[in-house]
C-alpha cells in the first residue's frame, strides 16, 4: 500500500527585538566568557522587549507562511508553548485578528515543556493522513527565563517557529515511524505562580541523554532506520553543547566511538541559529532544523534524525527525508535578518527587562513602544492583552 507523504511544507521563524551577548553576562557574573562561548556553546541570547510575548513572536513567525500559501484549508492550528499567556484561552486565538486565521478551524494550545511542538507535528501528521486535502499550522513559541545569577541564566533565549504541515510537502517528508519515551521526573518545571523555571541542571542533562537513548531504542523496535542512514542529527538544544553531549552518549551507547569530527559532521550545521538565539524551548528543535537546511550542503533525498526532549519528561526520536527542490522553499535570508536585526542590550537594560512584571490590577496600562518587530503587546486593559500590528 502506498501512502501519501506528509510533512513540513514551509517553515518560518521569528525572534525577539533584543539580544544579550554572553560576554556581557560573563563579565557581570565574574566567569570566563569561554565557559559560555565554548563550555555550553552559547554566544548570545534573544531577550523579549516589554511589549513582546509568545503571541507577538508566534504571529511574526506565522505571518509569512499565510502570505505565501494563504489560509485556505488550514483547519487546525496547534500552538505549543510553555510560556502561555492565559490559563484558559489558547494563545493562537489572538492570531485570528493579528494575521487572519480562518474561522473554520480548531485552534488549540499544547504543553509538555520543550516537547510540545513535536506533539503538534505528530498530531498534524495524523490529521493529514486522515484527510490529505487539509493543512495544519503548527507553531512552537517560547521565551526561556531562569532566575538571575543562577546557572540556568546563560541558557535563556526566545523564538517562535511556524510550520505548515501538508501532504506532499516541499521540504521534509516525515517517516511514519517514531520512537517514544516518557517518565515522571522533576528535572525542570515551572509552577503556575512563577514566571521563571526551576531546574536541577545536572539531573536534566542526564535525564535528556537517557530519554534520547530510550526513544532511539523504541524507534529501532518500531522498525526505524539505522544510525548510519542519517545525514544529520537534529537535537533539541537548550544550549548547543547539549546536542553534542547527547549524540556522543547515543553513539557510545550503541558501541560506536564518537570522534570530534564525526560529531561536528552530524550536529554542526544544526547549531548556528541556536548558538545566537539561545534556548527557545518548544521551538529549539525546529530552529535547529532551519539552521541545518540553511547551512548544510545539498541534502536532497537525505534522511534526517530529529530528537525531541521535553523535561518532565517526554522524548521522541523521529525522522524524515529532505525533498527534491527544497532549497527553493527555504527562508534563509529572512531567518538571518531576524537574527542580525536584533538590538544588543547592555546589562542594566537586560536586568530591568528580566525583573519587569506585567500589571495585574485590571486597569488600563499602555506598554511603552520598544519592539520594531511586526506585532506588539500594546496595552493591558480589563485583564486583557491588547495586541497591535506595527
Ligand atoms: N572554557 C571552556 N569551557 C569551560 C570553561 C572555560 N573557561 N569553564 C567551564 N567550562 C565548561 C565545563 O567544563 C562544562 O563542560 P562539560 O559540560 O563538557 O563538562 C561546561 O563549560 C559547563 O560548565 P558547568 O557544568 O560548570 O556549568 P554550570 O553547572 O554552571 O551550568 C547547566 C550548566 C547545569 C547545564 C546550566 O546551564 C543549567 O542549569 N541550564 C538549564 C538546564 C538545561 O538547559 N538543561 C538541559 C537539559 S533539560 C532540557 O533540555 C529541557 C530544557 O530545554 C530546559
Amino acid at each position: 500500500m502506498t501512502t501519501t507523504p506528509v510533512g513540513i511544507h514551509d517553515l518560518s521563524f521569528a525572534t525577539t527585538h533584543y539580544a544579550l551577548d554572553h560576554a556581557v553576562l560573563a563579565e557581570r557574573l565574574g566567569v570566563d566568557r569561554d565557559k559560555f562561548y565554548l563550555g555550553i556553546g552559547q554566544e548570545r541570547m534573544s531577550v523579549a522587549a516589554a511589549d513582546e510575548d509568545i503571541v507577538t513572536i508566534a504571529a511574526a513567525a506565522a505571518q509569512p507562511i499565510l502570505e505565501r500559501h494563504g489560509a485556505d484549508n488550514i483547519r487546525t492550528v496547534l500552538l505549543a508553548t510553555e510560556t502561555g499567556v492565559d490559563q484558559s484561552k489558547a494563545a493562537a486565538l489572538y492570531l485570528h485578528s493579528l494575521i487572519g486565521l480562518p474561522n473554520a478551524a480548531r485552534v488549540v494550545e499544547l504543553k509538555q515543556a520543550c516537547y510540545g511542538g513535536t506533539a503538534g507535528l505528530a498530531f498534524a501528521a495524523g490529521l493529514i493522513a486522515r484527510d490529505p486535502s487539509q493543512r495544519v499550522l503548527v507553531i512552537a513559541a517560547d521565551i526561556a527565563k531562569y532566575e538571575l545569577d543562577t546557572p540556568g541564566e546563560p541558557t535563556q533565549g526566545a523564538a517562535a517557529v511556524a510550520m505548515l504541515v501538508t501532504a506532499n510537502p516541499a521540504i521534509l517528508a516525515l517517516d511514519p515511524i517514531s520512537g517514544l519515551y516518557s517518565a515522571d521526573i522533576m528535572d525542570f518545571w515551572r509552577p503556575n505562580y512563577r514566571s521563571e523555571a526551576i531546574v536541577d541542571g545536572k539531573t536534566s542533562v542526564n535525564a535528556y541523554q537517557k530519554a534520547a537513548q530510550e526513544a532511539w531504542s523504541d524507534y529501532r523496535r518500531q522498525g526505524g532506520r539505522e544510525l548510519s542512514e542519517f545525514a544529520a542529527f537534529c537535537y533539541h538544544q537548550p544550549f548547543t553543547k547539549m546536542a553534542y553531549k547527547a549524540h556522543r552518549h547515543l553513539l557510545e551507547s550503541q558501541g560506536h566511538t564518537a570522534e570530534a569530527a564525526d560529531l561536528e559532521a552530524a550536529i554542526g550545521a544544526t547549531t548556528t541559529y541556536n548558538r545566537t538565539v539561545g534556548n527557545s524551548y518548544t521551538a529549539s528543535l525546529y530552529l535547529g532544523l532551519a539552521s541545518l537546511l540553511d547551512h548544510a550542503d545539498d541534502l536532497t533525498g537525505k534522511a534526517l534524525a530529529m530528537i525531541s526532549y521535553g523535561s518532565g519528561s517526554v522524548a521522541e526520536f523521529f525522522s524524515g527525508t529532505v525533498q527534491p527542490g527544497y532549497r527553493a522553499h527555504l527562508r534563509t535570508e529572512a531567518n538571518q535578518a531576524a537574527i542580525s536585526s536584533r538590538e544588543m542590550l547592555d546589562y542594566d537594560h537586560y536586568r530591568a527587562l528580566h525583573e519587569a512584571v506585567l500589571p495585574t490590577d485590571g486597569a488600563y496600562h499602555a506598554m511603552a513602544e520598544e519592539t520594531r518587530r511586526p506585532f506588539r503587546l500594546a496595552a493591558m486593559s480589563g485583564h486583557k492583552r491588547i495586541y497591535e500590528a506595527r
